[in-house]
């Protein structure tokens, strides 16, 4: 049989009307298995076939596969022989194989299959994915001779090239699925938290958490000691949350005067006092659709504090000297480093307005309490400057009790590069601030009860006076240092 070169000199419309409809029919099934099942059932009728089959090519092994096979013995017959002569010329030539009278073809003369399963016409032709192939589309007719011609050679390999394109898009559509899949597999996982790192339990709780947190809308309190992180709790709930393409304004609350805090978050009208010299936009209007952080809300003041209650009930605002009633869509993220549940037994803080804050309390742990992360954050910070740490720098940071946590670790890993001779730090690198210092390293003068008090009036002293932290440091109760500090006069 002489190779016919491969135009379509012979297809007509009703061909064409029907590589048409057949890719249809393909592209909608949707996936792999399914589409090739179908084209399968489809050419066998289209050429008559006794025996159909997909193959599929592993290009890494160089082997074969039949994969979806119909035979007249049923569908899927694992006894159905195959030429693999046939499938080595495909794959070499890339091209249609179409062979009349197979007995007689020189080219199969070897082919035990073709001659013990008295094969008289074989159809075979390439799938081609990404200019390599993929899989073959074999046909073979057992009894009929004239079952193929060069009709169907030029139908088929015509529909082979637009099936290739369509198998192609649903390949690609189901690599894409599977790695979604694993992206979302991978983030829920080892959820990925802007700009912070953390390996421990206590961090690993803390990002879920704010992974959480960031698909609601409900107001959040971020408490933690000084330096732990909260100002990147905050901005990873808003660049985590759906608001993330809307702005992110923080407000620092603590020792500013009220008159500014109220004029900055509520904005004002012109002349409503004096130095209003223009209309301003407050911060709630600003961040309008996004986030607004309003940190250290402890030392809001009781004015302040009703309003802010009341655009929490509301979500509306009024600017300074207007009457005119604001929407606003703002959600509100706050944080303090002191203790809001004393401060409302005290009576310094409105309940109603705490628990309208409060209805997600987020605790950033202390250093000293995911001390395992150390490395990991040593390391993160000093990334840029391209030093390392030795072994007793890294020990002597281990060991530390960080009363200014990751601030601070950060801060003295700073003056060690600055320090160190080399690329290395090394242990007298690590300077930490003498009041800081570990209690141990101070001389031991006087009774236990002399040491004792000088510990706790040098934590309290470490934690700016807040009580609640001294006593957490120091893993005794806030009742029992109070009442030490009390005796102490501090
Ligand atoms: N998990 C973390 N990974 C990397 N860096 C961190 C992490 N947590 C905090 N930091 C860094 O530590 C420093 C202090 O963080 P941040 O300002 O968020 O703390 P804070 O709790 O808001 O402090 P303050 O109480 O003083 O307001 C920043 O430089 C921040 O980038
Ligand atoms: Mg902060």
């Amino acid at each position: 049989m002489p190779k016919t070169d491969l135009k379509y000199t012979q297809l007509d419309a009703s061909h064409l009307q029907k590589i048409y409809n057949l890719t249809q029919q393909m592209s909608s099934l949707g996936d792999e298995a399914r589409m090739l099942d179908s084209l399968l059932d489809e050419l066998m009728q289209e050429t008559n076939a006794e025996v159909g089959a997909f193959i599929y090519y592993d290009a890494q092994s160089d082997q074969f596969e039949p994969r979806t096979i119909r035979s007249p013995f049923g569908a899927n017959d694992q006894k159905v022989e195959f030429s693999s002569t046939v499938f080595k010329q495909v794959r070499s030539t890339k091209e249609a194989v179409l062979s009349f009278d197979t007995q007689q073809d020189a080219t199969y003369q070897d082919s035990r299959s073709v001659i013990m399963n008295d094969i008289h016409a074989i159809l075979a032709f390439p799938l081609i994915i990404n200019a390599e192939l993929y899989g073959i589309l074999y046909f073979d007719s057992r009894r009929n001779r004239q079952s193929f011609n060069e009709v169907t050679r030029q139908f088929l390999s015509f529909f082979a090239v637009i099936a290739s394109l369509a198998l192609e898009q649903v390949l690609k559509k189901e690599q894409v699925e599977k790695e979604n899949v694993a992206l979302k597999n991978q983030l829920e996982q080892s959820p990925g938290i802007p700009d912070m790192v953390g390996k421990s339990a206590e961090m690993q709780n803390l990002f879920r958490l704010i992974r959480k947190v960031a698909q609601t809308d409900v107001p959040v309190i971020i408490s933690g000691e000084n330096g732990t992180g909260k100002d990147l709790v905050a901005q990873a709930i808003h660049k985590l949350s759906k608001r993330s393409k809307q702005p992110f304004i923080a407000q620092y609350i603590g020792n500013i005067p009220s008159s500014i805090v109220e004029s900055e978050l509520f904005g004002y009208k012109k002349g409503a006092f004096t130095g209003a010299n223009s209309n301003k936009t407050g911060l709630f209007e600003a961040a309008n659709g996004g986030t607004l952080f309003l940190d250290e809300i402890g030392d809001l003041h009781p004015d302040l504090q009703v309003k802010l209650l009341r655009v929490l009930q509301n979500h509306e605002i009024k600017r300074l000297g207007e009457n005119t009633v604001r929407k606003v869509d703002v959600r509100i993220v706050t944080a303090t480093n002191r203790d809001l549940v004393q401060m409302v037994k005290d009576g310094q803080f409105r309940e109603d307005l705490y628990y309208r804050l409060n209805v997600i309390n987020i605790m950033v742990p202390p250093l000293r309490d995911h001390s395992s992360d150390i490395p990991l954050l040593a390391e993160y910070f000093l990334k840029d400057s391209q030093m390392e740490l030795s072994r007793a720098a890294l020990s002597k940071l281990m060991q530390y009790h960080w009363p200014g946590n990751i601030r601070q670790l950060d801060n003295i890993l700073k003056r060690a590069t600055i320090l160190a001779v080399g690329k290395r730090i090394e242990e007298e690198d690590i300077q930490l601030d003498m009041a800081e210092s570990a209690p141990d390293s101070a001389p031991l003068e006087g009774t236990m009860e002399d040491i004792k008090n000088r510990v706790i009036r040098q934590r309290i002293e470490e934690f700016n006076g807040n009580k609640t932290h001294a006593a957490k440091s120091l893993n005794i109760s806030l009742r029992s240092l109070q009442a030490k500090a009390k005796e102490l006069g501090l």
